[in-house]
């Protein structure tokens, strides 16, 4: 048998258990609500899929692209920021292309981590967060976001952990609005973060994923828009969520140019970059459709205002959220001793509900299971009115 190396230590993956009771309530012709994985349903801008189209039909652009993007998208990222964020970046410099973020911080921890060294990362987090740094030999240090997840508090655990921590760790992990807890932060929490980032020789890796997902007002702040938080970050921006571009995988990791060009350098030998008629309809996406983040936007917040006034109503408690296309619902009282594996198990079966269950992002998140918004405002009041029936203890 095959020793196989780096996958033999990753846990089972939890929400393979979801996915698998899900796919059997579906082949029995039951009509599951999938509100389980974060894959927005929001269809991508049309005259993206236009563009894509045309230069599909050009041979030229069958051809290998650049591994760091083509300079025009490259440009485009950096307009971008300088209208959303009032940041500067050199898109020779301090931009590159990624595959999604996913790709981008799996690689990135190869060149700014390895045996040895270790890596602070909040628990609970999005897996990859914590993965991307054992793949590339590191440890992780999990620090809890705690069940309130109150920023402030989590701020003083990040220099406990790091105080404590020998090796010191050289990297952290951060991602506001956070998935799955939906945290988020302003800019003097930053602020703080790249003061001491500085102080203490410490790079900051930031996944800005849901950078346009906000809601009531609130707009969130880009690492780099702390003065000088060039000198120590680096930010990973998506076409994912705010664009609803999920299955084209194109995102970016912009900031400190010697860790940009360290993430080029590495990718130049791994990938001849992203189809080149998908970065073309990328640029278009951001130059032409500017203002589509907001209206899909606008539509996680209307699904998120329904399901959470519904789940309030039949006597589940949750707070809405600031940021991110999720809610974050801590387990009813009288089903807390069933535990989030469980509890997810029972709604998917009994209530035709799928949600992810929290223990699946870290230990943090056993209380809880995760609502993601990809379902439209009817199936959402379907879903509440469901697990009515079944939450007979509420
Ligand atoms: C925090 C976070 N980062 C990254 C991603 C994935 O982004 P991408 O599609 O750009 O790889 C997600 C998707 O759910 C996410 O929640």
């Amino acid at each position: 048998m095959v020793d196989f190396r780096r996958i033999n230590d990753l846990p089972p993956y939890v929400f393979a258990e979801i996915d698998q009771l899900k796919l059997h309530a579906r082949r029995a012709g039951k009509d599951v609500i999938d509100m389980g994985f974060g894959n927005p349903d929001i269809p991508s801008p049309d005259i993206a899929v236009e563009k894509l189209i045309e230069a599909a039909r050009n041979p030229r652009n069958h051809r290998y692209s650049a591994s760091k993007g083509i300079p025009k998208l490259r440009q485009a990222i950096s307009s971008l920021y300088l209208r959303r964020f009032g940041v500067e970046l050199d898109s020779e410099r301090e931009v590159v292309t990624t595959m999604g973020a996913k790709e981008g911080l799996s690689h990135l921890m190869w060149v700014l981590s390895g045996p040895g060294d270790s890596v602070l990362v909040p628990s609970p987090s999005y897996p990859i967060h914590i993965y991307a740094p054992v793949f590339a030999g590191a440890d992780v240090r999990q620090v809890p976001l705690g069940p309130m997840a109150n920023p402030d508090e989590f701020f003083g655990d990040l220099m406990e952990a790091w105080e404590s921590t020998w090796p010191r760790p050289k990297v952290v992990v951060l991602s506001f609005p956070h998935n799955p807890t939906t945290t988020c932060v302003d800019i003097t929490w930053m602020t703080k973060l790249v003061n001491f980032a500085k102080e203490h020789d410490v790079v900051l890796v930031h996944d800005f994923a849901y950078a346009d997902v906000a809601f009531d007002g609130y707009s969130p702040p880009s690492i780099l828009q702390v003065p000088g938080a060039k000198d120590v970050s680096v930010e990973l921006y998506s076409m994912t969520k705010s664009f609803s571009m999920a299955g084209w995988r194109v995102a970016f990791l912009v900031g400190n140019a010697a860790i940009v060009q360290a993430l080029t350098k590495l990718k130049s030998y791994l990938d001849y970059g992203t189809f080149q008629p998908i970065q073309i309809a990328s640029i278009v996406a951001m130059n032409e459709a500017p203002d589509y983040p907001k209206l899909v936007n606008e539509t996680y917040q209307s699904r998120r205002d329904v399901l959470c006034e519904r789940l309030c109503k039949i006597g589940w408690q949750v707070s809405k959220p600031k940021g991110t296309m999720f809610v974050w619902a801590p387990i009813p009282e009288p089903y807390v001793e069933m535990g989030a594996l469980e509890f997810a198990k029972f709604l998917v079966s009994e209530a035709e509900v799928a949600t992810s269950p929290g223990v699946g992002f870290g230990p943090g998140g056993n209380g809880f299971v995760r609502f993601a918004l990809i379902e439209n405002e009817q199936r959402i009041a379907q879903a509440t009115r469901n697990l009515k029936k079944v939450l007979t203890r509420l």
